[in-house]
């Protein structure tokens, strides 16, 4: 019952005018595969040219981030106000790049994502272990705190609008993916821990991606794992062959 979403994470990377090319590539490729949710999540500067070019087709345009007060003194920072005007239905919050390289903490993190749910995003919450976690044999703890962290004082009502991207820090960007067997173990983690908080109707529902060098090559077994609902897909969202490859692994 739960939908499957393949989004694409472009990062920095793009400009205004490659975006309206990759997009009118990209829609005749994936029209009409309609088994999973289709997003880009895109640069803040990319967002209207992204909706524009997206209009009449099944993909759906996202944000990287938001931030979490309404208006002010806060240079450099995006509202979720300014977003909603120009079309953004996604938003990604807590990526591990924003928590590694620009001080983004659960904190942080837990403030954007109900902002983004206050102003009817549906919010794409990152979290995952870092290498010497997993090392340490505590990935299980550590996904679950964030999880409880993130989500803390967020309804079931705003939950339905939550997906979260399980996102192994150690395999973002490097290539290395955790095997199908990691990547359904840790999302089930997180899935037991959503029943624990908000029971198991609510955890069978919610929608829990993978990413983590998902490609055109690996997403066909990441995706058939029972817990693993879709993708947050980084080098491979920035070419209209490896994405729709994954679009369809996720029709097959
Ligand atoms: P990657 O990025 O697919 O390039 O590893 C995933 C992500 O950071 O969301």
């Amino acid at each position: 019952m739960r939908r499957t979403v393949i989004a694409g994470n472009w990062k920095m990377n793009m400009t205004p005018s490659q975006t309206a090319a990759f997009i009118k590539e990209l829609a005749p490729c994936v029209a009409g595969k309609d088994a999973c949710d289709i997003v880009l999540c895109v640069p803040y500067v990319d967002i209207a040219t992204a909706v524009e070019a997206a209009k009449g087709t099944n993909i759906k345009i996202g944000a990287e981030n938001v931030h979490f007060e309404e208006k002010g003194a806060y240079t450099g920072e995006v509202s979720c106000a300014m977003l909603k005007e120009i079309g953004a239905e996604y938003v990604i919050i807590g990526h591990s790049e924003r928590r590694q390289y620009f001080g983004e903490t659960d904190t942080t993190v837990n403030l954007r994502t109900k902002a983004a749910l206050a102003a009817g995003f549906k919010a794409i919450v990152c979290l995952g272990e870092v290498k010497d976690e997993r090392l340490a044999g505590i990935t299980d703890e550590i996904v679950s705190m964030q999880t409880k962290l993130d989500l803390a004082g967020i309804s079931a009502e705003d939950l339905k609008n939550v997906i979260i991207a399980y996102e192994p820090v150690w395999a973002i960007g490097t290539g290395l993916t955790a095997t199908p067997e990691q990547a359904d173990e840790t999302c089930g983690v997180i899935r037991k821990t959503i029943a624990d908080l908000y029971g198991d109707e609510a955890a069978e529902a919610i929608t829990i991606q993978y990413g983590g060098s998902m490609n055109d090559k690996n997403a066909a077994e990441l995706l058939a794992k029972v817990n693993v609902d879709g993708g947050l897909i980084g080098g491979a969202s920035l070419k209209v062959d490896a994405f729709t490859a994954i679009v369809d692994a996720a029709n097959a």
